[in-house]
Order: structure tokens, then sequence, then C-alpha cells
């Protein structure tokens, strides 16, 4: 065995511990495999005082992760602070430093992942990410080089662990929103401010990630269309399962003759769909491509066991590639400004969520404006409203149409006297003719 390799820890947390464990408990078996012996030589956390114990061990602890990440003795570095800053001033920093870097970091990677991949090329060094799309799920080296043959049509993934708990909850338990947000806090798959996930903002960050890799375009979250779960109703649940379908909170990534569209959003996909068995905190990715057709990889996409599986591949597969002296692997070319399709273009079906008066006449009413915009009804539910006596809930799904056609359909109801509220509007995945 040659030389060893000096590894310095940015983070501690519940992946930077997972790591740490298992770096240390499989230490011998990890330096057969990889062919250098790999030392822990420096960590940063915030709270050094709270970690005194590790110093004892060796390690040096400093709460300035810049100086770990730029440390002489360190030769690969692994960044889970997790946040865009200091994390991506580190990683830069390292990288400028000469060292290869392994991140689980979607935030930076969706933002900013092409530069930093392009700063890792010119310095002669390796920037790794598997960890920050679906945790242990190995989903990055797949679409990097296990589906490389392919031309990829399209990526549909369950991503955020949060919401899916969420919505399972609600599905199953019959749980309101409120409830199923608290459930998931008192568990710890939720933050106190739960926006990230329940707004799908980490979603459209790993969906980024993965829409950039498949379709070799620079891709950042600002090109993703995002919703959130927040305006669903258990009942909605009910709903959905009478017509067919599981409500789930999709990131879908499609290549399409308007060009890529990039979208995260509650989404009914129909029961014997793959996705409509997700379940809990599980993620799940389906990549559908030229020659593979579809492959689908479900698991944990949390935790510090499968987190820290996927980062510590990482780091054995640079420092297995530094131990025989390969070069770094080069990039695929990106196309820099992929041309984006446009939503209101998009051609889904769609479940629409309606209060509306309890009074004659209101279906006719509603039949007419749909009409009129050249939406057709594919069926309609009415059921009593859950609290209001004078209202109803009306259910009605459409046949595949332009999204924008949807908005022109809503703008009109909205104040017309038929419709008291628009409840929910969510897009089904059948049917797309594009
Ligand atoms: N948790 C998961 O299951 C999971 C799954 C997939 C990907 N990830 C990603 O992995 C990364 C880490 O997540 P995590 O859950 O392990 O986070 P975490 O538990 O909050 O840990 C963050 C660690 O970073 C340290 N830290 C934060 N800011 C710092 C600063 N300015 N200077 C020095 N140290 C700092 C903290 O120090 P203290 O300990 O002193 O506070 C802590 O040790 C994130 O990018 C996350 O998105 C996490």
């Amino acid at each position: 065995m040659g030389e060893s390799l000096g590894i310095g820890l940015l983070g501690l947390g519940v992946v930077g511990g997972g790591v740490l464990d298992a770096l240390r408990a499989n230490a011998q078996a990890y330096e057969s495999r990889c062919g250098r012996r790999l030392e822990l030589r420096a960590a940063a956390v915030r709270n050094v005082s709270a970690r005194s114990a590790l110093a004892e061990d060796g390690l040096v602890l400093s709460a300035d992760p810049a100086d770990v990440a730029t440390r002489e003795d360190v030769d690969i570095v692994v960044e889970l602070i997790g946040g865009e800053s200091p994390a991506s001033e580190c990683i830069e920093a390292a990288l400028s430093a000469g060292k290869s870097v392994v991140t689980a970091n979607k935030e930076v990677m969706a933002k900013r992942g092409p530069a930093m991949l392009a700063l890792a090329e010119r310095r002669g060094v390796e920037l790794r990410y598997e960890a920050s799309v679906g945790g242990g799920i190995p989903i990055i080296g797949v679409l990097q080089r296990d589906l490389q043959a392919n031309d990829v049509s399209s990526v549909r993934a369950i991503i955020n662990g949060t919401t899916n708990y969420m919505i399972t909850a609600m599905s199953r338990d019959g749980l309101s929103y409120d409830d199923a947000l608290r459930d998931a806090q008192r568990l710890g798959y939720a933050e106190a401010d739960p926006a990230s996930d329940v707004d799908g903002i980490d979603a459209a960050y790993k969906l980024a990630v993965l829409a950039s890799l498949a379709f070799h375009a620079t891709v950042g979250p600002e090109d993703v269309y995002r919703e959130g779960i927040r305006s669903l109703a258990a009942r909605d649940f009910g709903h959905a399962r009478n017509l067919g379908y599981a409500i789930r909170m999709l990131a879908t990534a499609r290549r399409t003759s308007g060009g890529l569209d990039l979208r995260v959003h509650p989404t009914l996909v129909p029961l014997a769909d793959p996705m409509a068995s997700v379940e809990g905190v599980l993620n799940a990715v389906s990549v559908s491509g030229d020659l593979i057709g579809t492959a689908v990889l479900e698991g944990a996409g949390a935790g510090a066991g499968p987190t820290s599986s996927a980062v510590v591949a990482d780091i054995l597969d640079v420092a297995g590639r530094m131990a025989s002296g390969q070069q770094p692997r080069k990039q695929r070319p990106m196309d820099p400004s992929p041309q984006l399709a446009s939503l209101a273009e998009i051609c889904v079906p769609t479940y629409l969520r309606f209060e509306v008066p309890d009074r004659a006449g209101v279906l006719a009413e509603l039949g007419a404006v749909f009409a009129s915009e050249g939406v057709s009804i594919a069926s309609v539910l009415q059921t009593p409203h859950p609290s209001r006596q004078q209202s109803a809930d009306l259910i009605v799904t459409t046949h595949a149409c332009q999204d924008g056609a949807i908005d022109r359909v809503l703008q009109r109801l909205e104040g017309s006297g038929s419709v008291i509220e628009q409840g929910v509007r969510l897009r089904i995945e059948d049917g797309c003719d594009d």
C-alpha cells in the first residue's frame, strides 16, 4: 500500500457523523478496497468544544471550515455543512487548492454545480456529489456512467422524504395537512420551518441536478416550475383513489419538442405506476431512455447510514483513482443555455376541486366555461362539502389539454358566482402527448 490519504471533514452532523463512524469502523476494509489508508486529519464544526473528545483521537478540530478545506495535509475534502454559504466558498477554495471534493450539498450543486465541475476539471481534481440527490440511492453515478449509452427522454422522481411521508399519512390515515406536518416534525422528518420541503424548494434543487446530468444541459433551480403541497386536503386522496390514482409530490424532467419540461408539484399518478407505491420517507427515481426503456431505483433518501453510504463510496472511488494514478473523470460537454418548454403549452389532464354553491344550474355554468376554452371534461363528481351546508365539493377531471387553457378557465371562474372557492388543481401524469 502507498502513502495514506488525508481526509478533511466539513461538518460532523447527521451525515458527517455517519461518515466519521463508517471511516473509523471500516478503516482496514476501505484501505484494501482503494489501495490507500484513509486518515481523518481534520474536521470543522461550529461548536468545537462540544466535540473535544474527538480531538483526543488526534483529529484536528476547527471552527473554520475554509481552513480545513485548504490544509496541506488534507487530500480529499468532504463537505457536509449544507446550505449555500460558507459551503460553496469552501468547496471552491478546496478545488482551487488542488484538492478533490466530495459533497452531499444539493443546493450548491443545483446553483453552482456546472461552474464548480468546470473548476475541478481545470484544476485536474474530482468533484463528486452522489449523496446530493436521493440519499443512499446511487442515481448520480447511474446517470453519469451506467446509462451513458442512452438518450434519456425523462426522469421522474420522488426525492423529498418529508413530503412523501406527509402525503402517505394524509392518504393512508386521513390526516389533515397540519396534522401530517406535526407528525413529521415530531418524528424528526420535518424542520421547524418546513418551507424548503413542503413548498418543493428542496425537490427543485435535486431535480435541477438530475436534469443537468440526464440532458447534459446547464439547468438551475430557477428553471424548475414548482408548487408545494399546502393546498392538499385529505379528501383529495380519496377522490383520487376512486379515479384510479395516488397523489405524489413528483419531480419530472422531460425532453419535449418545445424544450425541457421541468416541474415539481403534487401529481396524480396511476395506482399501477411504481411511483404510487413509494411510501413514507422512501425516495424513488425512474429514468427512461432509448436503450434501457425505463429503470426504477427506490430506497432510503436520507439518514446517517444511507447518506454516508453514498458519501463514502465517492471518497473510496476518488481515493482509488488517486492510488492508481488515474486522471480525474472528464465531464461531458454541457449545453449552457438549453431551451425550456413553456408551462402554458404543456399538455396534461388535470384534476380540479371547487367549492360551489349547492344550487341548480352550477354544473351547466361551469361546463360552459370549460367548453368555451376548448377543455374537454373527463369526469365530474359532486359530494357534500365537509363543513358548509350550502356548498358542495365539485371534482372535475379533464382530458389532456394545454396547461394555459386551464389557467384561462380558472381565471374566468374566479368571482363568477358559479364557484365559491377554487380548492386545488393537480396535474395528472398519464396522457401527456408531447
Ligand atoms: N441529513 C440527511 O439525511 C441528508 C441526506 C442527504 C443529503 N444531506 C445533505 O448533507 C449535508 C449535511 O446535512 P446534515 O443533515 O448532516 O446537517 P447537520 O446535521 O445540520 O450538520 C451540519 C454540520 O455542519 C457544521 N456546520 C454548519 N455550519 C458550519 C460553519 N459555518 N462552520 C463550521 N461547521 C459548520 C455543524 O456544526 P455543529 O455540529 O457544531 O452544529 C454540523 O456538524 C447537507 O448538504 C444536506 O442537504 C443530508
